[in-house]
């Protein structure tokens, strides 16, 4: 029997004024189960730990301090994005705190948990499309923007606070507790944590290899997004990344749910994702640290069913959207 002493949590997760002030500082959890060799080591760094549940809290958190620092908004001014669900929620969660009016555009066909929260949070939403995705919610959000000055629209596609909240807040977390690191691996959706933390990481051990999973043309992963699809946000630099892997939606759900059976994390479809990549890394590496993302928690995929049936009870893996 463990003592009380041994149950005690540590370091704990700190104190703090507000909920917006606690963003970060997320937990870094090997995962033994899924590594191929013993000297290869799987670092899950869990983004879903953040207050609403994703690595998005860090962005929304800096986009608006950075437009509030520079005097871009005032309280009451109503926040625009183009979002298919996690930035949308974190900033609903951020512009209720700060006295902002938020109003997001999205696929029509996201989960209605998504639009659940965001309704929870008081924002507004206005549905693009469900067929053009998350291009077509960016296309709507720019046309509106500009056709009403009164919108503060922070953009994360183009936005510097994006990469730079993983620069100063990612990144340094993961360097504070691995020495070592041979990989970095995380999804490619507006490219925000692969720029950020892949500068950071680069600059402390240039031989890390900075690698993205990126969806297959035609097979969405909630999340991410394919360039060849003919967007690549302003904020990418190819040339920082080493190596960017494709990933099948029908991978993306089988690791869904072996990050949960095996691992016990409860995680959504683009950490699975993302999880497939950095196993596949870990198989060609004698020995190092992996370290993946785990962008969000599972709770907005549960309607889908995605967590529940047998594998192979689930529809077409091939080509349903999970959102
Ligand atoms: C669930 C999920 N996974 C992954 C990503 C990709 O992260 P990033 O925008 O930093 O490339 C996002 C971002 O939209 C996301 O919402």
């Amino acid at each position: 029997m463990p003592g009380a002493q041994d149950l005690r949590n540590r370091p704990c997760g700190g104190r703090y004024g507000d909920l917006v002030q606690s963003i970060g500082n997320t937990p870094l959890i090997e995962l033994k189960r899924l590594s191929p060799k013993p000297g290869v080591r799987i670092w899950a760094k869990l983004e879903s730990r953040n207050p609403t549940g994703s690595v998005k809290d860090r962005v929304a958190r800096a986009m608006i301090e950075d437009a509030e620092e520079r005097g871009a908004i005032a309280p009451g001014q109503t926040i625009l994005e183009p979002t298919s669900g996690n930035t949308g929620i974190s900033l609903a969660m951020i512009c209720s705190r700060k006295g902002y009016r938020v109003k997001v555009v999205m696929p029509e066909n996201v989960t209605p948990e998504r639009t659940e929260l965001l309704r929870m949070y008081g924002a507004e939403i206005v549905y693009s499309p469900g067929g053009e995705g998350s291009n077509g919610a960016v296309a709507m959000a720019l046309e509106m923007a500009q056709s009403d000055a009164s919108y503060y629209m922070p953009y994360q596609y183009g936005n510097a606070a994006n990469p730079l909240a993983h620069y100063n807040g990612t990144a340094p977390e993961i360097l504070e507790e691995l020495d070592e690191i041979s990989a970095f691996v995380a999804g490619l959706g507006t490219g925000g944590t692969l720029m950020g933390v892949g500068r950071r990481l680069k600059e402390e051990m240039p031989d890390v290899q900075i690698v993205a999973a990126e969806p297959m043309q035609g097979e969405p992963v909630q999340g991410l997004r394919s360039l060849d699809d003919g967007f690549i946000p302003p904020i990418i630099d190819l040339a920082l990344l080493d190596r960017k892997i494709f990933v099948r939606n029908r991978d993306a759900i089988i690791w869904t749910r072996r990050l949960l059976e095996e691992e016990g994390l409860f995680a959504g479809v683009s950490s699975g994702a993302i999880a497939s990549i950095a196993v596949r890394i870990a198989g060609e590496l004698d020995e190092g640290n992996i370290v993946f993302i785990v962008c969000d928690d599972g709770w907005k995929y549960l309607s889908s069913g995605l967590y529940s049936k047998p594998v192979d009870e689930l529809a077409d893996l091939d080509s349903t959207v999970w959102w």
